[in-house]
């Protein structure tokens, strides 16, 4: 293999970070954007798990074209089953099948025997194989696993028909040498012809680090996700190690990858809207801060020659989203134009809704930049998802001699509620009112305002992440008032509440691996 495989599994690991649960139509959009990014391998989730996640597989294998999709599963053969049944429809359908090999995962939580283990991962994956000649095989925790046994049920898994062998630091525990250590072992152990892979946690912040060295041992697949989101502390960030590849190709033997960097950027930001996860300033590649010069000795050096103080081209990885695109005068034609090449295609009523929000915005503000663009067309349309409730109306008053109040009008179908209330400030206060409007009212377990862009007019972003009876939904709202962007972010995510309601909750607490 002359180029390292992009498995990303944003959607199946990254989807177990804390607080993210997205939706179909959510999950759908960031396939589709990861097929255009030209990832090899999406992971879409892991069927058995919940009707939502096998709702998500089956529409990604129906819907999304270009990359292998990917289902996870236990060893068990109804596991085994309903992944296919999700994954099946796919031009190119892989199962991703797993079992530990650790000897505290196989006493404290599987309760099986070493033999055990090894009959498991022949069954399972012979099973998997009689489906499809793409089978993955994943030693859970291989990193703590006894090498030797690890191999032994790695060479099982690869007579039984795996065509590709993951071996996981799944707790992020490895250091760069021990890890490769670890898969070269596996490729002198291990005889037959597969794909042999790297999946590394990011506990002490070095998934990437691990991954590279696993690359340079011999790994012709990594697996990674969008924004490093994943169990814990995330799992390596596909943006870095994909920049890494790229950048110093010289230090891996010139392998590259499928990926149109130019994707990053925007991948990064659509993944980050829709799961709530704001993405660290300094973040390396899709960072706000990643291009930008503080010191005068470092921007009169760019200014002479960007690579004085560069090492990777902006527009390599699409950071340049920040160029204005479109004003109050720009017509509908332009609107729709803009979002065609933005990769965003609206049509019927979605068109004319994101064009009725863009206009009021460019009323208030002069110029709409591209991440502007994006952001109002995502938070108006949330995927194409179904809201009940829409903000029509916000009137607050505060200051520091009276006590905040505010106003709000929203639209429940054809129906209007109205309410008003007092709080601590006047986005405490608007918040209480639309709880009070919409009758949802939980607990806010995070709240983050940003800007999308940099200006006085700038868009104010807001992020909550919402808790109400258990379910827990993000939502996000962009306006140039950061009252209002907060407002639309509650209801973004009472919505959202209110579609996870309607679905029936039958996620097992004890399937995630
Ligand atoms: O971290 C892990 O071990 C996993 C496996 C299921 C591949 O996510
Ligand atoms: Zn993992």
């Amino acid at each position: 293999m002359d180029r390292v495989l992009i498995f990303d599994t944003t959607l199946r690991d990254g989807e177990q970070s804390p607080g993210i649960s997205l939706d179909v139509a959510e999950k759908l959009e960031i396939a589709e954007q990861l097929a255009r990014l030209g990832v090899d391998v999406i992971e879409a989730g892991f069927p058995i798990a919940s009707q939502g996640d096998f709702d998500a597989v089956e529409a990604i294998a129906k819907g999304v074209h270009g990359p292998v999709i990917a289902a996870l599963s236990r060893t068990g053969f109804a596991d085994i089953d309903r992944a296919w049944e999700a994954v099946r429809h796919a031009a190119r359908p892989r199962l991703h099948v797993f079992i530990a090999t650790s000897e505290i995962h196989m006493r404290k939580k599987l309760r099986m025997t070493p033999e055990q283990v090894k009959a498991e991962a022949a069954a399972g994956v012979a099973r998997a194989r009689s489906y499809t000649a793409d089978v993955e095989f994943s030693p859970e925790d291989g990193y703590r696993s006894d090498p030797e046994f690890m191999c032994e049920v790695c060479q099982i898994a690869v007579d039984a028909g795996a065509t590709t062998l993951n071996i996981p630091d799944t707790v992020g525990y490895a250091v760069p040498e021990d890890y490769a250590r670890l898969i070269a072992y596996v490729r002198e152990q291990v005889r037959g012809d597969y794909v042999l892979s790297t999946h590394c946690h990011d506990d002490l912040g070095l998934a990437v680090a691990n991954s590279l060295a696993g690359v340079q041992a011999g790994a012709r697949q990594v697996e990674c996700a969008v924004n490093g989101l994943g169990e814990r502390a995330g799992n390596a960030a596909l943006e870095e190690v994909v920049m890494a590849l790229r950048t110093r190709s010289d230090a891996f033997g010139n392998l590259g990858t499928g990926i149109r960097t130019e994707e990053l950027a925007r991948t990064s930001r659509l993944v980050s809207r829709l799961t709530g996860y704001p993405v660290q300033y300094n973040k390396a590649v899709v960072g706000r801060n990643a291009f930008a010069h503080e010191s005068g000795i470092h921007q009169h050096g760019v200014l002479s020659d960007r690579e004085t103080y560069e090492i990777i081209d902006a527009a390599t990885v699409g950071q340049t989203a920040a160029q204005i695109v479109l004003g109050k005068h720009s017509g509908r034609h332009a609107f729709a134009d803009s979002l065609r090449r933005m990769g965003l295609s609206l049509s019927g009523d979605a068109l004319n809704q994101a064009f009725a929000r863009f206009k009021e915005l460019a009323d208030r503000k002069v110029q709409i930049t591209e991440a502007d663009l994006e952001a109002i067309v995502a938070e108006e349309l949330g995927a194409g998802a179904v809201h009940r409730f829409g903000l029509v109306d916000l009137d607050v008053a505060g200051g520091t001699r009276h006590t905040p109040t505010a106003t709000v009008v929203v639209a429940d179908g054809s129906s209007r509620r109205e309410a008003t209330a007092t709080g601590n400030g006047m986005i405490d206060a608007a918040i209480e009112a639309l709880a009070e409007a919409t009758g949802v009212r939980g607990t806010l377990t995070d709240f983050n305002v940003s800007s999308v862009t940099s200006g006085g007019d700038a868009l104010g972003d807001v992020v909550v992440q919402l808790e109400v009876d258990g379910l827990r939904a993000s939502g996000r709202g962009v306006a140039t008032d950061v009252v209002e962007a907060a407002a639309r972010a509650y209801v973004g995510a009472v919505n959202k509440i209110v579609r996870l309601r309607e679905q029936p909750v039958d996620r097992h607490g004890d399937v995630g691996p």
